[in-house]
């Protein structure tokens, strides 16, 4: 198998619910069918899903899948399973599979932990068909109640970006940092992330951050109403 780059997003002795995540990942994989573009999410349970697919083609269960990516991680690892990697300029995604990291009771979503947040949301608006990979820990009663909303931001946006949001009612922002870097995360598209906690998320949040100059996109999706795969 040819593959051209050798890489591991992951390493799976650190995936957090790891036993649960594969089996959300493998009941996903079992859905996936010849023949079929399919929009890919990031992080750790994506990046499960995509090996489970991948393990499917391998095993000559289905064939000629392309995968199409939402963050330079998760291409790396199609490319290094020898899967086709997808464009949106060229492939549209009969469906797509992500991670979250909070899914509230109606199917409202915040993700981004990963930084992909932009790309993911791209993928969204790709298709109509959103099947979202959760296990136990990712369901809350309130959006925001373990994690805050990323957003990201043109850097030289952030004088301007940093009072809206607190207009909005956010009661801490922090930029996010690097881990192997000093200074801030920059996202793949040249951007910062501001992680903001929210006292309440009201079903308007996602629209208002979006209309602050300056801002990109945030981690927020809602109304999405997506498919949710869980372990059971
Ligand atoms: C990536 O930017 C994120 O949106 C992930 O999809 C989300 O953080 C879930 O990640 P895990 O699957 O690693 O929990």
């Amino acid at each position: 198998m040819y593959s051209a780059v050798d890489f591991q997003a992951f390493d799976e002795t650190s995936i957090s619910n790891l036993d649960e995540k594969k089996k959300v990942a493998e009941r996903l994989a079992a859905s996936a069918e010849t023949g079929q573009t399919i929009g890919a999410g990031s992080g750790s349970t994506a990046y499960l899903a995509v090996k489970a697919i991948a393990a499917r083609v391998d095993a000559g269960e289905i064939e000629r899948v392309t995968l199409v990516p939402t963050s330079h991680e998760i291409e790396m690892t199609i490319a290094d399973l020898g899967l086709p990697v997808g464009d949106l300029f060229c492939d549209q995604p009969a469906w797509l599979f992500d991670g979250a990291d909070e899914v509230d009771p109606s199917g409202n979503l915040i993700k981004g932990r990963g930084g992909a947040l932009f790309r993911e949301k791209l993928l969204f608006e790709s298709t109509g068909d959103r099947r979202v990979l959760v296990d136990a820990s990712k369901c809350v009663e309130n959006l925001g109640s373990k994690f805050p909303v990323p957003v990201e931001v043109v850097p030289r946006a952030l004088p301007v970006v940093m009072p809206e949001l607190k207009r909005l009612g956010a009661t801490s922002i922090e930029i996010r940092r690097g881990g192997g870097k000093d200074g801030p995360v920059i996202t793949e598209l040249g951007n910062v992330i501001a992680d903001c906690r929210f006292e309440s998320i009201g079903d308007d949040m996602e629209a208002q951050i979006k209309s602050i100059t300056g801002v990109l996109e945030s981690g927020l999706f809602q109304g999405y109403e997506p498919t949710l795969v869980t372990p059971d």
